[in-house]
């Protein structure tokens, strides 16, 4: 069968839920091309084969020449873009490797995508989308006495990885003026369920509490983030792709404000019912440590626009995307401590802990 997508960064956390959603929800194959790097979940794609609907190529954005063989080879009709560096203090430790892949590598499958679409026949033209995956973080920290921000937010990273976020985003606009490729932006909040690596706050913190180690908040935890499982991000790309205008912008949320404290008590009290310790409370764990540099105090999206104009609307609340979250991660147990065994991990343990001290 033809395939029908390319995905960039599919072996991902979003990535790979995004192709896994794809193909219960619809006909068609996909190619997916990943870097593999430590964030990179293959063996979650593994049992994705799905009778051949689903490939993975092994290789980097960067590589223009593999890019630009894998669009005249399968011919997509559609190129999702979630490859990136992900994670802010890897960012705040080693910026470079976000200028790379999530700059210069969204701008060389964006460019390679441009020729490919230029030399389409008419209607396959006119049909073509690149979805640029992107963040809420580009816009920045949001007062508290602000509403949340649509999509008129002028962007103001405070991250590395926020501003190589966003420098992806302005070429994304400038090709869409300049060549007319119809090239589209997602700007979602924070997500979380399954595959999510245990570097970010959900996972790290059920990892943790598993092990009976601290929880480590960085500092005072009222930090605020608007929360989204994953398989509703995954929804709403699809109705962006197929439904949406090229040229656009469009935010992605449920408006599901928490602080970070109300987050991890969440998943304490979850956790207590599901799988009590032998003394205490897990919540008993939370340890508050030394803040992260330039510390976003609140992320906050209005995603009304999506909603108006496709139809969009979250499938999960919070608190039923983070049962389902919680009882995954104990079911795969396996797959966690895999990944937190490996000598990657450990070494970003010590890199990004080791100096945050008690508060
Ligand atoms: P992730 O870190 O889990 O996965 C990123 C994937 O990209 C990995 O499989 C990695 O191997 C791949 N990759 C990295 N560099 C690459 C390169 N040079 N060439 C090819 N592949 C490469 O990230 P995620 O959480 O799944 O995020 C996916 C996308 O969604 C990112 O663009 C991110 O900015 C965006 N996003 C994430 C969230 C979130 O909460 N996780 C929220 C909004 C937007
Ligand atoms: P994270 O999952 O890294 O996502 P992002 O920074 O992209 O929003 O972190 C979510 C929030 O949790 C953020 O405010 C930082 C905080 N946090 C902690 O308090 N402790 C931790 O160990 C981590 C990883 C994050």
């Amino acid at each position: 069968m033809e395939p029908v997508i390319i995905v960039v960064g599919g072996a991902g956390f979003i990535g790979s839920n995004f192709i896994r959603t794809w193909l219960q929800e619809r006909p068609g194959s996909i190619v997916s091309i990943d870097k593999r790097t430590y964030a990179a979940a293959t063996d979650n794609l593994e049992e994705l084969k799905d009778g051949g609907r689903h490939r993975l190529v092994h290789g980097d954005i960067c590589d223009r020449a593999l890019i630009g063989e894998m669009l005249r080879k399968y011919r997509p009709g559609i190129v999702v873009n979630f490859a990136a560096e992900t994670h802010v203090d890897r960012s705040i430790h080693f910026p470079q490797e976000f200028i790379q892949a999530n700059v210069v590598g969204a701008f060389i499958l964006l460019d390679e995508a441009r020729l490919y679409w230029e030399g389409l026949p008419g209607a396959s033209k006119d049909g073509f989308r690149f979805l640029q995956v992107s963040t809420d973080e580009v816009y920045g920290s949001l007062p508290i006495t602000e509403p949340p921000c649509d999509e008129h937010q002028a962007t103001a990273p405070n991250s590395p990885y926020a501003a190589s976020k966003a420098a992806a985003d302005q070429f994304i606009r400038a090709f869409h003026r300049t060549y007319g490729v119809p090239a589209q932006i997602a700007r979602c909040s924070n997500n979380y369920g399954p595959y999510q690596h245990p570097e970010k706050l959900i996972p790290l913190m059920i990892l943790s509490a598993i092990r009976e180690q601290p929880l480590p908040i960085y500092g005072d935890g009222e930090q605020i983030r608007d929360w989204l499982y994953v398989r509703d991000h995954c929804l709403a790309l699809m109705k962006i792709i197929e439904a949406g205008r090229p040229g656009e912008v469009y935010n992605i949320s449920a408006r599901a404000e928490r602080t970070n404290l109300q987050v991890v008590n969440a998943m304490c009290a979850m956790l207590d019912g599901a799988r009590p310790r032998k003394t205490g409370a897990y919540a008993d764990l939370i340890t508050h440590v030394t803040d992260r540099p330039a510390h976003d105090r609140r992320y906050a999206l209005d995603a009304g626009k999506l909603t108006q104009e496709l139809g969009w609307r979250a499938t999960e609340s919070f608190e039923s995307g983070l049962e389902k979250t919680v009882r995954w991660y104990l079911e795969h147990m396996e797959w966690v401590t895999a990944v937190a065994d490996g000598l990657a991990y450990k070494e970003w343990q010590a890199v990004n802990y080791a100096q945050r001290r008690s508060q």
